[in-house]
């Protein structure tokens, strides 16, 4: 969007995302620079009508510095934004070369490079607020960064892959990009040794996020909460730092990788495509604690299941003894709680959810919990 500022153009777009939660984990990374993920993994966006980040860039004439805002403090710039700045600077320089002519037709589309000549020396300035907690596990920082994505690219108007644009600022961030269940692919086995160039260009292209089309019944039969650990802060090991340790110290996450993984992703596919709730609910509850066991043999070990984790897992499996439709639970590199339920249980979950909570109250363990309901999001919403 352009506007008038002190006499100049000023430009910015907006974007409301939601975090995609992992349900069969990524953990690890095959390329760190190009974020490609040793395994396969599928995450499910939340609602952005409850939860979400919304995010605004703005090109600011009167500055070349770039500023990142968070819930209105100050950020460090991370070198994955860096990397996006200059990304986006790049396209501009090389836009000023194309030939005019091109765009005789349609001059709207013309690109930024030659609407606003000195457009390269602009600040960029990323203003993000979140409804819900930052940096605590909550994948703040992957509905944030594909936001920052979607931002760019509407800025650019070039063909730069927004799947890529986001995936580079955080793996889980390109998930964020689909509604629904989003399948983002890992390098592939027979590559997993290999380091050459042409082969991490290969899988760096293929390495893109696709919403899984046979998930789509799962939208109207679930009911999505966070329970989230009040006495939690920031996590201790960012998830970038954990899945390199995990990878170089855990004999379990070879196994996990070359075989069980693949095995959870082809489950979880048949279970979806056969909308058969209890099974897609089993599988995504095992490949938490499957990654949570890898997480455990780290060494030293990332703890990130506390007691509050702990007890909602019992909780779970208690009510799951009786449940006709299982509910199902995942955590992510934090101690919150992702439980999914199917919205036939959802009246008798949340009586046996409060009846629970006393009952945790009465224990010396009781640790308070905030909840966040929401359901499974459609995707991005566009706020230009
Ligand atoms: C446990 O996407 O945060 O949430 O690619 O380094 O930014 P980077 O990692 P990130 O890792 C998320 C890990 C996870 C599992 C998941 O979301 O699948």
């Amino acid at each position: 969007m352009f506007t008038q500022l002190n006499k100049k153009l000023t430009l910015s777009s907006s974007f409301k995302t939601a975090p995609n939660i992992g349900l069969i984990k990524y953990w690890g990374k095959w390329n760190e620079r190009e974020i490609i993920p040793l395994n396969t993994n599928i995450g499910v966006t939340l609602n952005p009508k409850d939860i979400f980040t919304t995010t605004t860039l703005t090109l600011n004439p009167d500055t070349d510095k770039n500023q990142l805002l968070i819930n209105g403090k100050d950020f460090h710039i991370s070198s994955r934004i860096e990397r996006l700045f200059g990304i986006f600077r790049e396209q501009i320089l090389q836009s000023k070369q194309f030939a005019s002519n091109k765009y005789k037709n349609s001059p709207s589309d013309k690109p930024l490079g030659q609407v606003i000549p000195d457009i390269e020396k602009y600040g960029i300035r990323v203003e993000s607020n979140n409804s819900f907690p930052t940096g605590s596990g909550l994948a703040s920082s992957s509905s944030g960064l594909s936001a920052l994505a979607l931002c760019l690219q509407d800025i650019l108007k070039t063909d730069i892959d927004v799947r890529y644009l986001s995936r580079i600022g955080s793996g889980s961030a390109c998930r964020c990009l689909y509604g629904n269940l989003v399948l983002f692919p890992g390098v592939q086995l027979q590559n997993l040794d290999k380091s050459d160039p042409e082969t991490i260009s290969l899988e760096s292209k293929r390495c893109l996020p696709y919403e899984i089309q046979s998930s789509k019944w799962l939208k109207d039969k679930v009911s999505i909460v966070i329970l989230t650990d009040t006495h939690q802060g920031q996590k201790d090991v960012l998830s970038k730092d954990g899945m390199k340790l995990t990878w170089e110290t855990s004999k379990l996450i070879q196994g996990r990788v070359r075989q069980y993984v693949e095995q959870h992703i082809n489950e979880l596919q048949l279970a979806l495509e056969k909308q058969d709730f209890n099974k897609v609910m089993e599988i995504i509850i095992k490949d938490s604690n499957q990654f949570h066991a890898t997480c455990m043999d780290t060494y030293p070990p990332l703890l990130y299941l506390n007691d509050f984790s702990r007890q909602v897992i019992k909780m779970v499996h208690i009510f799951n003894r009786n449940a006709k439709h299982i509910v199902g639970y995942t955590f992510d590199a934090g101690a919150h709680a992702v439980l999914l339920i199917h919205n036939d249980e959802l009246q008798s979950f949340k009586k046996f959810l409060s009846e629970a909570e006393n009952l945790f109250t009465k224990s010396k363990y009781i640790i308070p919990s905030q909840q966040f309901w929401t359901s499974i999001g459609e995707g991005p919403i566009n706020l230009n």
